[in-house]
Order: structure tokens, then C-alpha cells, then sequence
């Protein structure tokens, strides 16, 4: 059977002619480590800070919205406020874990950071990972931390925005703060109003209850465009039932190039850099508790066929693991997802392919797009080439490869979501 027989393509809005555009935000990834296949020891650049200066400069340069710097070996912040005099327009999108620092003290930070770029400083809360978080000295359960991550981040903003009044939470307790010409009592203003857009994930009941009081954006790793509506339309329903509308993100390695067989040669290189035993061990990662790869069933036809073809000892052929038009399961930095889309997804396909298809996740309300391709500089040129000029950008700064001009600052919400 034919993939568009199986996964017909949908289209939201109607027609791609007669669709309304909503228009999107392309950010790059500014994360170590970086090289042309750097699941692989052998394909990893050392990706020192020199490194990370000229990958932020080529976002900032190309005229991407921003960048996510994601949890790495590197603290986010830290490296950010490095590249700020790098950089001119390009947003710092970086990890945050609540608890790590008093929110008093990161409202400090965030205040000197926008003050120094001119309030470039967006905030990915991350509340992933109990073992981790515990060695930073965070120790609430999974629930618990929800709760204590909407008062830090409430705690936070008020202190951003030159609150001294102190904060007497369950959680978060800070005194009044006297304000005077001592090293102490001298803040700087807030810079952006009316504070740090916060973005970040969560799927689990509680993280998408504590996603829709928080959050400006809401991210998701990606799934096929209609699999991707679906989820952004459940947590728009929720933030609807409090009053609120939230834009949605999402985060995709693409593979782009002026035709389609260039694009899945490189798809195909990738996979010759990979192996069995890599899938596997990403597959297995991917099972729930309990099952294995040998008694894994799939109702996917395509996704078992690729499961069958590994078990017997061989990696399916790059064009196997396209599970929808230009959505590809195959190697990733991020994990080889072989049972289904998750944090690996990459975008495969010609220049105007792939545009079709970001165009279909924007029908579906994505209007926040985190890209990434190895290596991370090349790629960058490469998204900016061909898909940039094909794509209706809202950067809120004219575009400077493309003489593109500035739209008002903030898109409204998507509609298709928040319904
Ligand atoms: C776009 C995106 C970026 C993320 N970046 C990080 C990160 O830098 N560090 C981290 O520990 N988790 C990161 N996560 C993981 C989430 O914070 C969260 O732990 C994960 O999405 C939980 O999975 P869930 O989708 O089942 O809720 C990221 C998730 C998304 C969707």
C-alpha cells in the first residue's frame, strides 16, 4: 500500500490555497554537542565554546526567532549570557529546572540578562527527571513538584517584575526585600513586559494541568501533523476550561535539500552511520515495561515491518522508516525511534515538501518550530536557504537574509488549538 493511502494527508483549513496562514517562529538548536552524525563517537565534534559562538552568531546572522539551549554539560544560562554580545536579535531560549536557584536569585539573573540583550531571555521549564533534579537538591515527587513549580515560577515573576514585597507560598518563602543605594536594594528594571515568556512540555495529567496555568508556549515533541493536532487541541481544551490560550512548539530535526533525492541520500548516509545494534537499543528504550522487541506487536503495518526487518539482524532502508509523507523515524541525536515518532523525529524531503508539511503542522496550530540538522551550522545555512523564502515567518525583525519585513511583534494565539 502506498503511504498517502495509508496516511492521508490532512488539511485543516481546506485547500493549501484557500487556508488562512497563520505565521510561525523557526528556531535553531544551540546545545553541544554538535557534528555531522554525533550519535556516534566518531561523527562528535568537541564542541567548545568557540564552537557555540559561531553556531549562535549563524542563527542570529540567518535570522532565526531564536534558539533552545537544551540541558547539556554546559549550564544554559551561563552559556547564553556568553553570546549575548555575540548576537544582536536572536531570543536565548534556555532549560530551566525550578528549584535550582531561588526564584529570587534566577529574577536577578533574568533581569541582568535582559537588560544586557535588550530582553532576549525566554525560559524552557523543565520539570523532567526525579533522579536528577534530587541531585540538584530538588526532592519532591513527581505531583508535588508541579505544585511546587507553579509557585517558584509565580514567586519568580513577581520578583522579575520589581515585586519586593516578599512571598509567603507553601513552597517558596522570600521576605521583603528593602530597596536603597546598597549593593543589596539595587535591581535593575524589568525589561520585557509583562515578563519572560515561559515555554516547556509536560503530557502526564498533572504536567498538562501545570502547562495550561503556566505557560505562554506549549511544546511537544513532534508526531505526524494530525497525531501533533490531536494533542495540541486536548491541552487547548483544558486551557480553555480556565480562561486561557496558550501557543504551541515543536521540535524536529529536518533533513532539507532542493530535491527529494538529495534529501534521502542524506537520509541514507545516516543510516549507514547507524546500526542494528543502535536501533535496538533505542527501540528497547522506547517498550513499555514488560515488553520486547520479539513479542512487540504494532497496529502500525509500517512501523512492525521495521521491527521484523531488525530482528532479523538488519536496518530498514531510510525510505522504510518514513512513517508519514517526510516524517522520518530514522537516526537521531535525540534517538533512533523505530516504534514511533518521539523525541527524534526528523523532516525529510525537498525544499517545497518540507514546507508543505511545516504548512500542515501550522494548520494543525504548531506556530513554533525548535529545528535542528548535523552539523548544526551547515544546516542552518541550508534551512535558511531554501525553506525560509517559502514560509510566511513572524520574527518580529525584518529578516535580514531574505530583506524580509518585520510583522507586530506577537502573533495571535492559534484558534485551531485553543478551541
Ligand atoms: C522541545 C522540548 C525540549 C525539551 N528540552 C529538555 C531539556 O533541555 N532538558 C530536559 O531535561 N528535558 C527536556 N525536555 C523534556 C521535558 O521537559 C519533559 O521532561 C518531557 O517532555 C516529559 O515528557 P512528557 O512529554 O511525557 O511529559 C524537553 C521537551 C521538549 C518537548
Amino acid at each position: 500500500m502506498l503511504l498517502k493511502e495509508m496516511f492521508p494527508i490532512h488539511q485543516a483549513h481546506g485547500t493549501e490555497k484557500d487556508r488562512p496562514l497563520m505565521s510561525i517562529k523557526l528556531l535553531w538548536y544551540l546545545t553541544a554537542p554538535d557534528g555531522p552524525y554525533p550519535w556516534d563517537p566518531k561523527g562528535r565534534w568537541r564542541t567548545d565554546f568557540r564552537h557555540l559562538e559561531q553556531l549562535a552568531v549563524t542563527i542570529d546572522r540567518l535570522g532565526y526567532y531564536g534558539a533552545l539551549l537544551g540541558t547539556s554539560a554546559n549550564e544554559s544560562l551561563v552559556v547564553a549570557s556568553a553570546l549575548i554580545s555575540a548576537t544582536e536579535r536572536m531570543r536565548f531560549l534556555v532549560a530551566q529546572h525550578p528549584g535550582e536557584l531561588s526564584p529570587a536569585v534566577l529574577a536577578k539573573y533574568a533581569q541582568t540578562f535582559d537588560a544586557f540583550s535588550n530582553g532576549r531571555l525566554l525560559f524552557n521549564v523543565i520539570n523532567g527527571n526525579d533522579a536528577g533534579l534530587a541531585a540538584l537538591g530538588v526532592h519532591y515527587p513527581h505531583d508535588e513538584r508541579y505544585d511546587f513549580s507553579r509557585e517558584y515560577w509565580d514567586a519568580f515573576r513577581r520578583v522579575y517584575a520589581g515585586d519586593t514585597s516578599g512571598y509567603d507560598g507553601k513552597f517558596v518563602k522570600l521576605a521583603p526585600r528593602s530597596s536603597g543605594p546598597s549593593p543589596m536594594g539595587t535591581w535593575n528594571p524589568p525589561t520585557q513586559l509583562p515578563g519572560i515568556p515561559l515555554w516547556g512540555a509536560g503530557t502526564s495529567p498533572a504536567g498538562v494541568a501545570h502547562s495550561v496555568e503556566l505557560l505562554d508556549v506549549y511544546l511537544s515533541f513532534a508526531n505526524t501533523p494530525p497525531l501533533l493536532g490531536d494533542k495540541f487541541r486536548r491541552v487547548g481544551a483544558e486551557a480553555a476550561k480556565i480562561g486561557r490560550t496558550l501557543e504551541y512548539g515543536t521540535r524536529l530535526q529536518v533533513i532539507v535539500r532542493e530535491t527529494e533525492e538529495e534529501a534521502w541520500a542524506q537520509a541514507e548516509w545516516f543510516l549507514s552511520k547507524s546500526s542494528v545494534e543502535h536501533a535496538r537499543r533505542s527501540a528497547e528504550r522506547q517498550l513499555p515495561p514488560g515488553v520486547t522487541l520479539e513479542n512487540y506487536r504494532s497496529d502500525n503495518p509500517i512501523i512492525q515491518k521495521n521491527v521484523d526487518t531488525l530482528l532479523s539482524g538488519r536496518l530498514p532502508s531510510a525510505k522504510d522508516l518514513e512513517i508519514y509523507p517526510n516524517v522520518w523515524v530514522g537516526p537521531a541525536w535525540f534517538g533512533f525511534d523505530i516504534l514511533g515518532p518521539a523525541s527524534g523525529t526528523t523532516l525529510v524531503g525537498s525544499a517545497e515538501n518540507v514546507a508543505a508539511r511545516l504548512r500542515e503542522y501550522e494548520a494543525q496550530g504548531t506556530n513554533a518550530f525548535i529545528l535542528s540538522g548535523w552539523p548544526l551550522i551547515d544546516e542552518a545555512h541550508r534551512v535558511a536557504d531554501l525553506l525560509f523564502p517559502l514560509l510566511d515567518l513572524d520574527h518580529g525583525f525584518d529578516v535580514p537574509s531574505l530583506g524580509v519585513q518585520a510583522k507586530p511583534r506577537l502573533a495571535p494565539p492559534p484558534k485551531a488549538a485553543a478551541a
